[in-house]
């Protein structure tokens, strides 16, 4: 293949929810992919999805496991000071909801499209290149099985992750970034046993940051707040059901089902946006232009609203050459990135332990105590955990 309209660098969730839409609405494209396929679909991350992230499943015609197997939360757990407050979800927000799905689930669920449209992807991509972005004749190079390819194309996405080569293209001067990196990381396990409660939790307690999650009835996802240099193998399974019941209310900690890990791994927190997210013929989405601390599961969520907008953008660039389609994209979907990543970083200060000074500490119990009390405090919690109008 020569030529096509889009290329889009990195088959995560959000290039393969790209690929799927330009599908449906007949603009060609290619998905050029690093890492294999069964890399890509093996990837275990958040599970927890804002409605119109739902929506964009339907849109796209991929909802059909997540409705069978997705559990709907109506609420979301705080705990603290050895209590948990249950802050409702649907009250305030016009009836919205969260849906416990694991991303590795949507991921796959859109593979699974995207091969039943049989339209190009090729994984295991080499020396993947974008060119002449700046150009109306832009075009993305790569090896694949040894042999040399160069696609020309309209319009570049990159959707590749933080580590990508989009944005890293980008002349230095094009872009200002801006960053924040927290001083823990999360230790996370993945289980077959039945999750401790129906709904998250976000656990603060003094030994630090608790989170129970799920995937299913009968699989949990567990995180505890470590420190950056712990590794994975000093943490037996018995050290990490240990520390994850010391800091949960008692009631929690006492019903809590142990089992043997199936996954698990240390991740660190990190908030991250580039502005603009557009460069001539080049867009970025997703983790490429923006990386949000797990705290909050916003991170697929806010990949998939990047999609909304350059989804926007696209079919009106592709239907009448509107070239400030290109430029809105930026503007509109940053003025989201924005918000979430506020919402973020700010779940993760009031929730995890920074060796804060007491008077820190304190305004964060207050925090806690007002925003669980309140019912402005329970509105703003909850109108940012279901997600922003997009
Ligand atoms: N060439 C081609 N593909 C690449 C390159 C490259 N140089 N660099 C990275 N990739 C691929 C990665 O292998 C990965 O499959 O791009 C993909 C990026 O996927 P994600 O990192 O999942 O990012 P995104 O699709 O934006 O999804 C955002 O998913 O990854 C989570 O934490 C993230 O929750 C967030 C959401
Ligand atoms: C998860 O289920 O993995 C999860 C849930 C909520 C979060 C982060 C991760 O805030």
């Amino acid at each position: 293949m020569k030529r096509t309209q889009v290329v889009i660098i990195g088959a995560g969730p959000a290039g393969l929810l790209l690929g799927n839409l330009l599908d449906k609405h007949n603009i060609d494209n290619v998905i050029v992919e690093r890492q294999s396929a069964d890399y890509v679909l093996a990837r275990i991350r958040a599970g927890i999805l804002e409605q119109t992230t739902v929506d964009m499943m339907h849109e796209v015609g991929a909802a059909q496991r997540l409705v069978e197997e997705g559990i709907k939360h109506h609420g979301v757990n705080i705990a603290f000071d050895k209590k948990m407050e249950s802050i409702p979800l649907g009250a305030s927000t016009g009836g919205k909801v969260v849906t416990a799905y694991g991303q590795t689930e949507v991921t796959k669920d859109l593979y699974d499209l995207r091969l039943s449209h049989q339209s190009a992807i090729f994984y295991e991509a080499s020396d993947v290149m974008p060119h002449d972005f700046d150009s109306d004749s832009p075009s993305v190079s790569f090896t694949y099985h040894g042999q040399a390819y160069q696609i020309s194309c309209d319009i570049i996405v990159g959707c590749d992750g933080y580590h990508g080569v989009s944005r890293a293209c980008v002349p230095e001067k094009a872009i200002q970034t801006y960053e924040k990196i927290y001083p823990f990381g999360w230790l996370g396990l993945l289980s077959d046993t039945p999750p401790v409660a129906h709904e998250v939790v976000y656990g603060n307690d003094a030994r630090g940051f608790a989170l129970c999650s799920m995937r299913s009835l009968t699989r949990s996802r567990y995180y505890i707040q470590c420190d950056l240099t712990d590794h994975v193998d000093q943490w037996s399974d018995d050290a990490f059901w240990d520390e994850l019941r010391r800091r949960l209310p008692v009631e929690l900690a006492e019903a809590m089902v142990t089992g043997p890990s199936l996954e698990k791994s240390i991740a660190p927190l990190r908030s991250f946006v580039a502005e603009p997210i557009r460069f001539g013929r080049l867009l970025l989405a997703g983790d490429a232009a923006h990386v949000v601390p797990p705290t909050g599961a916003k991170g697929l969520n806010l990949a998939f609203s990047d999609i909304h907008y350059l989804m926007k953008a696209l079919s009106a660039y592709f239907a009448d050459g509107d070239d400030s389609a290109l430029t809105d994209y930026s503007q509109a979907a940053l003025a989201r990135v924005w918000k979430t990543e506020r919402f973020s970083w700010y779940l993760t200060n009031l929730t995890h332990r920074f060796n804060d000074d007491p008077f820190e500490q304190k305004m964060k119990e207050a925090e806690l105590a007002y925003i669980t009390s309140s019912e402005a405090g329970r509105i703003s919690l909850a109108e940012n955990y279901v997600g922003l109008p997009l």
